[in-house]
């Protein structure tokens, strides 16, 4: 087991009222004027908007609005709100909606204190000295950005969605109601299962033992596998959301990663396929996944193995084939759930062989990095794992 710190400041206020604590938690966190972030209509149409706006001038909160927040959040709509910002001097960011929204939150609290252009935090060419304070009210539970310290931006030119990690964006408070979840379509809810799922999974690639990190984790797989597709009949079963809800937060909120470095190459490579097809982040993970493991699964099959009996309920006992075995419930779980499990599942079409050399290209930085930990994939590797997603 790996030295770790574990650091998760974020004040989680869950349930069917948590709406009515906004105004005093943004006091209580110093916000004295309030920038309100959302994304396309669904907030608005749930009257969630309406709601907060109405809970804030109730309290004489002084607040501004900026929506607009596409999926796969673009710089440009940060920017916008970051010059937004800093004009009515705006010191607190209420994001509305899901992980794009908040992403989009923590690229303007990151760029307003910043003198020079917040894309350098992602291209890693600065680290931030400053962040305004930001809290999210959370409509689905997927991204885990709520509690997170992470956020992925796309640049507008060249189509580069890149991520930035930093303890001062984690949310000061998070404002979870399930009911809130009720409204998403099924479709953006797999999406959710997925992510959640496999941000523990890709903490759990590791090849470090880690007792309880194990059990936590393979807890949580268990139960979201359990509940995902029970949500997904009973949309408005408050118990179901709000399970799922909380597993969402639980799962990147870095419990599941103690004492592990993680892998995050399905990650590194999905953020490609969303940046070149406008895909939904979960759905890539699922049309990469079972491509990756089948790749790497030779330099731990008893890890692959474990996972398959733990968490699919595989009873091999040869550990291969259990591994095996695992991978192929895995497709046929994301199938169930209305997912994909390859690229032309997702997005229609076999991608062109251009376009697998072009993500393999960006996802490598032209060559110069790898990608995981599990197994170290080099721009060769990664290629491969595209072309077999492509199959
Ligand atoms: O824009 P609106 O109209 O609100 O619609 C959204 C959007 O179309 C809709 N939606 C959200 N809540 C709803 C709802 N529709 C009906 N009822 C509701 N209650 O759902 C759609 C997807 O929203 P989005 O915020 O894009 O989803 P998600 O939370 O999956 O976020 C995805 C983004 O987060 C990044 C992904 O790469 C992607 O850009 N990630 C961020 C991470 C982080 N910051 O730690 C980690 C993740 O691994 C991930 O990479
Ligand atoms: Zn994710």
């Amino acid at each position: 087991m790996k030295d770790f710190s574990f650091y998760a400041p974020t004040q989680v206020v869950f349930g069917a009222k948590a709406e009515e604590k906004i105004p005093q938690l943004i006091k209580n966190y110093g916000g004295t004027k309030v920038l309100i972030h959302y994304g396309g209509k669904s907030a608005e149409k749930s009257g969630l908007l309406q709601e907060i706006k109405q809970r804030l001038t109730d309290a004489g909160i002084p607040f501004l609005t900026l929506g607009g927040v596409v999926p796969n959040p673009r710089l440009s709509k940060a920017k916008e709100g970051i010059d937004l910002c800093r004009k009515e001097g705006i010191d607190f960011i209420l994001a509305v909606g899901g992980g794009s929204v908040i992403d989009s939150s923590k690229c303007m609290a990151l760029g307003v204190p910043y003198e020079g252009d917040v894309w350098d935090f992602y291209a890693g060419k600065a680290q931030a000295s400053a962040c305004l304070p930001l809290a999210a009210v959370l409509t689905i539970p997927a991204a885990g950005s709520e509690m997170s310290g992470g956020s992925v931006i796309t640049k507008d030119e060249g189509e580069l969605k890149w991520s930035y990690d930093d303890n001062q964006c984690r949310c000061k408070f998070a404002i979870m109601n399930p009911v809130r979840t009720y409204t998403l379509p099924a479709y953006q809810t797999a999406c959710g299962i997925t992510d959640i799922m496999m941000h523990t999974m890709e903490r759990y690639f590791s090849h470090e033992e880690m007792g309880i990190t194990d059990a936590l984790s393979i807890a949580l797989l268990k139960k979201v596998k359990e509940y995902g597709p029970e949500v997904l009949k009973n949309p408005e079963d408050y118990y179901l959301r709000s399970q799922i809800m909380w597993a969402g937060s639980l799962a990147h909120n870095d419990l599941t990663g103690c004492g592990t470095i993680g892998d995050w190459a399905t990650h590194n490579m999905e953020h490609e396929l969303s940046a070149l097809y406008g895909v939904a982040h979960g759905a890539g993970l699922a049309a990469l996944w079972c491509h990756w493991a089948a790749y790497v699964m030779d330099e731990g099959v008893a890890r692959f193995a474990r996972f398959a009996r733990e968490v699919l309920d595989v009873v091999d006992e040869d550990d291969t084939t259990a591994a095996n075995k695992g991978i192929s419930r895995m497709r046929s779980f994301y199938r169930s759930i209305g997912m994909p499990a390859s690229i032309p599942e997702l997005i229609g079409r076999k991608a062109t062989k251009e376009e697998l050399l072009l993500m393999a290209e960006k996802c490598s930085r032209n060559d110069t990095i790898t990608n995981g930990n599990f197994k170290r994939l080099t721009y060769e590797d990664v290629l491969k794992i595209y072309t077999a997603a492509n199959e």
